[in-house]
């Protein structure tokens, strides 16, 4: 796995999320991102290593549209573990006919976008190698075209058989209120800021990743978070490596009056934009 996706750092590791069609979205989370139902009930878990749940899915009560200018989820971004496994997404993806809303080698990463059938922004992605991320200390993400020649022609003749059990929750991207207010809370939480576009979208991680979490403020300003009703993010959850340091955000948040609620060793809070994180170990 990923050395930056595992302990001793913190870093995102799945994400809920509310739907509409639970039948629908089964279907897409299955058949199209090729995860596995390991537990269901009132929510279904899904996951490529049929260990570890990466998406896990709930049709709420009442559930209602995303109102439009408000936070939430920008996209959530699967990194997969090598450029051939990406080019045979995207062969996969173009054979049952999903539309790639974007595509860009930003770099640090090769990447393409999808949407499942509710909107939630999808990311797919392969990371580059890592010595070329950072110059002078400076991370290096661009926005450059995508090869999908010459990605889809690596990967042509293999055949895709589901999400490689090495995939993970490489980062979370939201919709926040304001930049600066939401900074103060992911670097108390332990992540350092790797990229700032000024005005727009700041970019955090840990241990010299180049982002697990980015935030933008493309959807407005000020803007309020969705009803608790309305489809989209429910949480994601960041996997911090032990009891004490769990112990020690709970202290720190509570200190600094973002909500905290316990509930087994899991606590629960919200960014300042009102997106809600379980941090666990
Ligand atoms: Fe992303």
């Amino acid at each position: 796995m990923s050395r930056y996706h595992r302990h001793p750092l913190s870093y995102p590791a799945n994400l809920k999320l509310k739907v509409m069609d639970l039948e629908k979205s089964l279907k897409f989370y299955t058949e199209i991102l090729g995860l596995t139902i390991i537990e269901e009930g009132e929510e279904y878990k899904l996951s490529a290593d049929l260990i570890n749940p990466l998406v896990i899915i709930t049709r709420p009560n009442n559930a209602i549209i995303k109102p439009p200018h408000t936070t939430g989820l920008y996209h959530y971004a699967i990194k997969l573990p090598s450029r051939l496994d990406l080019g045979k997404f995207i062969n996969h993806v173009k054979d049952k006919d999903i539309e790639i809303v974007g595509g860009a080698n930003h770099g640090v990463s090769e990447a393409f976008y999808i949407e499942d059938y509710e909107g939630n922004g999808i990311e797919i992605y392969a990371d580059t190698d890592e010595k070329n991320w950072f110059v002078n200390g400076k991370l290096k993400m661009v926005t450059d075209p995508l090869d999908y020649r010459e990605l889809m022609s690596l990967a042509q003749g293999d055949i895709w058989d589901g999400m490689p059990k090495e995939a993970v929750l490489g980062h979370m991207h939201l919709y926040v209120d304001n930049l600066e207010k939401n900074a103060i809370f992911y670097e108390l939480l332990g992540f350092e800021k790797t990229l700032a576009l000024p005005n727009s979208a700041y970019f955090y991680s840990q241990g010299g990743y180049h982002h697990h979490i980015g935030f933008n403020v493309w959807n407005g300003r000020e803007i309020p978070p969705p009803p608790e009703n309305a489809i989209g993010l429910d949480y994601y959850t960041i996997k911090v490596s032990t009891k004490e340091k769990l112990m020690d955000l709970e202290k720190k948040l509570i200190e600094n009056n973002y909500l905290t609620q316990k509930n087994d060793e899991k606590i629960l809070t919200k960014d300042p934009a009102g997106n809600k994180i379980i941090l666990e170990i």
